[in-house]
């Protein structure tokens, strides 16, 4: 069977002639596949650290841990945005202990080392104790992370220091990103709040959730059931559309649905208001970008996967997600909601409602969402009787539907790629 993207198919099996793509069951079980996957993946891809809106004002900060590093990031007192280590150069304690705040100052609880919001070390208990140098190459200042870059206020970090822009990183998934951005008038912001949970089971199986529209019917059918009950004749609108590969493994599903968007698809149980705020919503768009960006922004949505590990699920509302492993069969994952600035306290408790009914925790999806993955880890301990998943859905289509699997071979594609570069020291 021909194989690429790897000399030796140890992890995917990827043949359009013969109609199969395989993933091996190892890929989400093996402490080395792991270990190579820090290195190989989160060690280089741009990682979303957070939205411009989280530190809006000067001297706002909120601390993030991103593949294993604590970092801070903040808005420093001249307006920069800035991702420092949160290590003391001391001997290392947190410099910030808060999940966040505003503060022109952080100072180590430990002896007391006083670090300006720029990263300057400007106080030093019993500093004629020290050389008169000390500091004057600014190695005690806190160290900064190698990369920081943002994309229509859009965050992300890259620990390899000759990684290429993140601009041209993004490529393909911009025009999707611009699709959710462009919905806020005065822009957009992250609503307060942040819905963290852990689940049992591998990172990427999480990612392959995410985009997965194959799996709705049959592991949400209480909601799609409900839909039908509440939205009326929308309920025939259908789930059109269709799955793309957007290059560096990134990917989108685009389809239309049945549920009310509050940009901008009404449904009956919104009301008469309601569908005037719709329309009023609407009406700004097509004055803004035109009849048919003005449609596809307002009766889209989209689940897009920006390659490793941050979804935006821009459907009832929008979450963005991230997701980390702690361990191959352990991750954590963070939830943000975002939403355009100056909306209608209406539409905003509509958007908020959505956020927590179908992704939220306790939402009609998350928690099946959360028990298939960890069914499918726990159905990866008989890998030795089935070693290897199927990801076939689609594959000899010109145009997979939404329901295909396409955009998870793009994901598995771009990780094998980083996962077989051989490096210097192996
Ligand atoms: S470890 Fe921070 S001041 Fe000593
Ligand atoms: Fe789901």
């Amino acid at each position: 069977m021909a194989q690429n993207g790897s000399a030796n198919g140890q992890f995917i099996i990827d043949d359009k002639d013969a109609g199969v793509f395989k993933v091996s069951r190892r890929a989400f079980v093996d402490d080395g596949i792991l270990a190579a996957e820090k290195r190989k993946v989160f060690d280089r891809c741009w990682l979303y650290v957070g939205h411009e809106s989280e530190i809006a004002k000067n001297g706002d900060f909120v601390t993030r841990n991103i593949a294993e590093r604590n970092l801070i990031f903040n808005r420093d007192r001249s307006g920069q945005v800035n991702v420092f280590y949160n290590t003391c150069t001391h001997r290392g304690a947190f410099v910030c202990r808060e999940k966040e705040g505003n503060s022109r100052r952080f100072q180590c609880f430990y002896h007391g080392w006083v670090f300006s919001d720029a990263g300057d070390l400007i106080e030093v208990p019993g500093r004629d104790s020290y050389c008169d140098h000390f500091n004057s190459d600014g190695s005690a200042n806190l160290a900064r992370v190698e990369r920081m870059e943002s994309y229509r206020g859009l965050y992300f970090v890259n620990f390899d220091k000759n990684a290429g822009s993140l601009y041209d990183y993004l490529g393909g998934v911009r025009e999707y990103i611009d699709l959710v951005v462009d919905q806020g008038e005065a822009g957009m912001e992250i609503v307060g709040g942040t819905q963290q949970y852990a689940v049992d089971a591998n990172w990427k199986l999480m990612t392959e959730n995410s985009i997965d529209g194959y799996h709705a019917a049959t592991t949400h059918a209480t909601y799609m059931d409900y839909l039908a009950n509440t939205a009326g004749s929308l309920a025939a609108v259908g789930m059109g559309g269709g799955g793309r590969q957007l290059g560096n493994g990134h990917a989108v599903i685009e389809y239309s649905a049945p549920w009310g968007r509050p940009v901008a698809q009404w449904v009956p149980a919104w009301g008469e208001d309601g569908k005037k705020d719709i329309e009023g919503i609407k009406a700004v768009l097509t004055e803004k970008y035109g009849k048919e960006r003005a449609e596809r922004i307002a009766n889209m949505n989209r689940n897009i996967l920006v390659f490793p590990n941050l979804v935006i699920n821009d459907i009832m509302a929008i979450t963005f997600r991230t997701f980390f492993p702690q361990a191959p069969g352990k991750m954590h994952v963070n939830a943000w909601a975002l939403a355009p600035i100056g909306e209608s306290e209406a539409f905003r408790e509509r958007r908020l409602f959505n956020f927590l009914e179908f992704l939220g925790p306790g939402g009609f999806a998350t928690p099946d969402d959360v028990e298939a993955l960890e069914m499918c880890q726990r159905g990866y301990k008989n890998m030795e009787a089935v070693g290897w998943n199927d990801i076939s859905k689609g594959i000899q289509r010109d145009q997979p539907a939404t329901n295909d699997e396409l955009q998870m071979r793009a994901f598995w594609r771009q990780w094998n790629a980083l996962m077989t570069v051989q490096e210097a020291a192996e």
